[in-house]
C-alpha cells in the first residue's frame, strides 16, 4: 500500500487511549508526531516511527491535524493555555479533541479555537483502546463540516466515523447518552452479582443468565423508542404501576441479603413518581418525560442548567419538547474556556 501520500498526524496525550490512536494512526501509515505531560510514554511509539515533540506547542506545528485525547477539559485548558503555546500555532489547522467532556465544554472550546483561526472537531471514542483501528470501534464526530470532509480518511484510521453535524456538542451530546446507558447496564450487572454473590453463588456461573437476559430486553428498546417519539405510552404489556410494585422486592430483597440498593434507589423513586403522575397504566417509556421534566433535585449541579427544570410532569404535557436543548444550551452558557485560556 503507497502510504507516501498520508498526512501527518499530531497526538496530544498518551495515556491509554492516546498510545492507541497514535498506534493506529502509524499503522495507516501517517507521518505521526506525539506529545505527553510527562516524559517516556512515547518511546514505543517511536519504536514504531513516531516523532516525539519536546513540547506541546513543537507538535501542534507539526502538523495540519492534532488531535487531542487527555484525562479531562482541564488537561486540555492547560495544554492550550500554556504560554507561548496557542498563540499563532493554532491557525490553519484543525483540532480534534477526543477528550472526553460535556456538550456545553465542546461548543465552548469550539468557539475559543475558531476565535484563533483554527476548525474545531469534537469527538466521542465509542471504543477501548485495544479496539482503536479495528472493527468495532466508532468516533463520533462534530463540528467544522469542512475540516470533517478534509479530514474523514485520516481519521477513518481510528475506526468507523459517524459525523454527527455542525453543532461540536452534538458527538458528545451522543458519547454521554451512550455512556449513560453503559453505566445503567453496568449498574444493573453489579447489582445482580452482589446480590447472588451473598449466597456465594460463583459469578462466573450466573453471568450467563444476566446477558441472556440482557440481550432478551434489549428487544424492547426501539419499541420504546417509536413510544417517546410518538408521544404515545399506553399500549404496554408491562404497565409502570405493577413495575413499581414489583421494584419494592429489589429494594427489600438487597436489604434482607445485605447488599446495597443504593443504585437501585433512583429507579425506585422515579417509578414511584410515574405512579403519583397518573401514568401508572403506561409503559416504561412515559419515565422518559419524568426525566425531562424534575424535579429538578437540589443536589444536582446539572438541575442549574436544565432546560426543562421547573415544567409541568403532567401526563400529556411536554413543554420539555418544545425547548430546544442546544439553542437553550448555547444560550445560557458563557464562554469559561476564554476564561481559563485567556484571550490570546
Ligand atoms: N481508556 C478508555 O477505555 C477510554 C474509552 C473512551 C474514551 N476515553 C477517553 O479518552 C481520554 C483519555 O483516556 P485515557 O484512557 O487515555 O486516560 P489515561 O490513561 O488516564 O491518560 C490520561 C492522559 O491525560 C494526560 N493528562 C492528565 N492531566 C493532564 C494535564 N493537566 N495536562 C496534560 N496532560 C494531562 C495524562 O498525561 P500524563 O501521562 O502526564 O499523566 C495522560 O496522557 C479520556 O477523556 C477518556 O474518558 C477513554
Amino acid at each position: 500500500m503507497n502510504t507516501d501520500d498520508r498526512p501527518p498526524v499530531t497526538v496530544i496525550g498518551l495515556g491509554a487511549m492516546g498510545k492507541a490512536l497514535a498506534g493506529a494512526f502509524l499503522d495507516n501509515g501517517h507521518p505521526t508526531t506525539v506529545w505527553n505531560r510527562t516524559e517516556g510514554k512515547g518511546r514505543e511509539l517511536v519504536e514504531r516511527g513516531a516523532t516525539e515533540a519536546a513540547t506541546a506547542a513543537e507538535a501542534i506545528a507539526a502538523s495540519p491535524v492534532v488531535v487531542v485525547c487527555v484525562l479531562d477539559y482541564d488537561a486540555v485548558r492547560e495544554i492550550l493555555g500554556a504560554p507561548g503555546t496557542v498563540t499563532g500555532l493554532l491557525a490553519g489547522r484543525t483540532l480534534v479533541n477526543l477528550t472526553n467532556g460535556t456538550p456545553r465544554q465542546a461548543r465552548e472550546l469550539a468557539r475559543w479555537v475558531s476565535g484563533r483561526g483554527a476548525d474545531y472537531l469534537d469527538g466521542g471514542v465509542m471504543a477501548v483502546p485495544p479496539m482503536i483501528g479495528n472493527p468495532g470501534s466508532l468516533v463520533l464526530c462534530s463540528g467544522s463540516p469542512g475540516a470533517f470532509t478534509a479530514h474523514e480518511g485520516t481519521l477513518s484510521a481510528l475506526g468507523a466515523v459517524d459525523y454527527l453535524g455542525e453543532d461540536a456538542g452534538r458527538a458528545s451530546l451522543y458519547d454521554i447518552a451512550l455512556l449513560s446507558a453503559m453505566y445503567g447496564m453496568f449498574g444493573g450487572f453489579l447489582q445482580a452479582v452482589a446480590l447472588t454473590g451473598s449466597e456465594r453463588i460463583p459469578a462466573t456461573e450466573f453471568t450467563p443468565l444476566v446477558v441472556s437476559w440482557l440481550n432478551a430486553m434489549l428487544t424492547s428498546l426501539p419499541a420504546m423508542a417509536k413510544a417517546y417519539d410518538a408521544n404515545d405510552h399506553s399500549a404496554t404489556t408491562s404497565n409502570l404501576g405493577m413495575q413499581a410494585t414489583g421494584f419494592v422486592n429489589l429494594l427489600e430483597t438487597g436489604r434482607d441479603q445485605g447488599v446495597s440498593t443504593e443504585l437501585l434507589k433512583p429507579m425506585g423513586a422515579l417509578l414511584d413518581r410515574g405512579v403519583a403522575a397518573n401514568r401508572g397504566d403506561d409503559g416504561l417509556s412515559a419515565l422518559i418525560d419524568l426525566l425531562r421534566t424534575g424535579p429538578a433535585s437540589a443536589t444536582d449541579p446539572a438541575s442549574a442548567t436544565d432546560p426543562a427544570k421547573g415544567a409541568d410532569p403532567a401526563k400529556g404535557a411536554d413543554p420539555a419538547r418544545a425547548t430546544d436543548p442546544a439553542r437553550a444550551t448555547d444560550a445560557g452558557s458563557h464562554d469559561v474556556v476564554s476564561h481559563h485560556l485567556g484571550s490570546e
